[in-house]
């Protein structure tokens, strides 16, 4: 770590920001297996909005809605639908990690602020990122509640414990942000410059992207690796692209997609899509190659390909990742679930084998 580094220990949680905080706490219980852990509302004397919190693992989200058009973020809704508001990292001193951020050009949303109740202080401050996106800065040490003031432990009358079933996700591996052509760099540079972050370069990082996939990724990586964030940014290529399509839906920058670690993707995503989530549809003829492709791996390749899962290889090792389709109506933000076995990389020789497999099969169908 240098001088220049904010010390960093890794994501707090992710607040996102939804139409109807109530309904998608249902959803990531029932689809995504976390456990709903606390609330905030009407019934705990939060007037402005409705919170729940929800965790599964080190995996810790926030779920909030409006309580009417006098928040102060109630735009959201209409301008970007539901979408992550903030990534709230931890810190081990708020006002020296705020004023190092403002002294290095990132924009001020809410300085130091001190939170107390009866369990403790709570302490945060609040920087931009990209579009209306933010970090928060997010120190606990001092507080034993069970989220932050202002939230209570569920009511053990609202969910049956014989409902719920964790699928097995542990940590966020990392988070993608899209942003506008052109602005990767200025966004990788952010992060260097404002929070100490380094650039991550990987094998993968080659042509085949742009060839592809119609998207340019860079990734940084802060707090000793604990904390990986891969930017994208539309580039003209030989497929429409899909970084595009988020930006006009989400109406600018965001959080695009969140990868979730597992230990056992086979029965992680088994779980799921027996909740009812939704994957991207991987060609049979991707998995003709694979052996090829891929070599030794420890999974049964039938079982992935029954799955949909797809795999990728680097000199360090393997790893196995599948994505959802969008989360909510507008095509925008949706999910990753990743297992690694020593490789670092995040898939983009995927890109490749999807396409090639894509055109295999219009090949057998005599429409290439
Ligand atoms: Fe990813």
């Amino acid at each position: 770590m240098s001088q220049l580094d904010i010390p960093l220990r890794g994501i707090d949680h992710l607040r996102f920001f939804v139409g109807n905080a109530r309904q998608s706490a249902y959803f990531y219980r029932n689809a995504f297996g976390f456990d709903v852990i606390a609330y905030a509302g009407l019934e705990t004397k939060t007037r402005h909005e409705a919170g729940y919190v929800l965790r599964q693992g080190d995996i810790t989200f926030v779920l909030a809605s409006p309580l009417g058009p006098e928040h102060p973020d109630s735009y959201r809704i209409v301008q970007h639908g539901d979408g992550v508001q903030d990534i709230a990292l931890q810190v081990d001193d708020v006002a020296a990690a705020y004023r190092m951020a403002i002294e290095r050009g990132a924009g001020g949303v809410q300085p130091p602020t001190l939170l107390e109740d009866e369990h403790g202080v709570y302490e945060y401050a609040v920087i931009r990122a990209y579009g209306d996106t933010t970090h928060s800065f997010v120190n606990r040490d001092r507080y034993r509640g069970v989220f932050a003031p202002g939230y209570k432990p569920l009511d053990p009358d609202r969910y049956s414990p014989r409902t719920f079933e964790p699928v097995g996700l542990h940590s966020i591996d990392h988070i993608v942000g899209n942003v506008e052509e052109g602005k990767m760099d200025e966004w990788v540079h952010f992060y260097e410059r404002v929070l100490g972050f380094s650039q991550l370069i990987s094998f993968d990082d080659k042509d085949i992207s742009t060839d592809y996939s119609a998207l340019m990724s860079k990734v940084v990586q802060g707090g000793g690796g604990r904390i990986k964030f891969p930017i994208n940014e539309p580039a003209k290529s030989r497929r429409r692209s899909q970084i595009e399509e988020y930006l006009n839906f989400y109406r600018g920058p965001g959080v695009q997609h969140i990868a979730l670690a597992t230990d056992n993707i086979i029965e992680t995503v088994r779980a799921l899509r027996h909740n009812d989530v939704s994957f991207l549809r991987v060609p049979r003829a991707y998995y003709d190659m694979l052996p090829e492709r891929i070599g030794l791996i420890e999974e049964n390749i039938a079982e992935l390909a029954d799955l949909g899962i797809l795999v990728d290889r680097d000199d360090e090792g393997y790893m196995l990742q599948i994505f959802t389709k969008p989360v909510e109506d507008r095509p925008t933000l949706f999910f990753e679930i990743i297992e690694r076995h020593g490789s670092k990389s995040f898939g983009k020789g995927n890109f490749k084998a999807l396409f090639e497999a894509i055109e295999r099969e219009q090949a057998r169908r005599g429409t290439l």
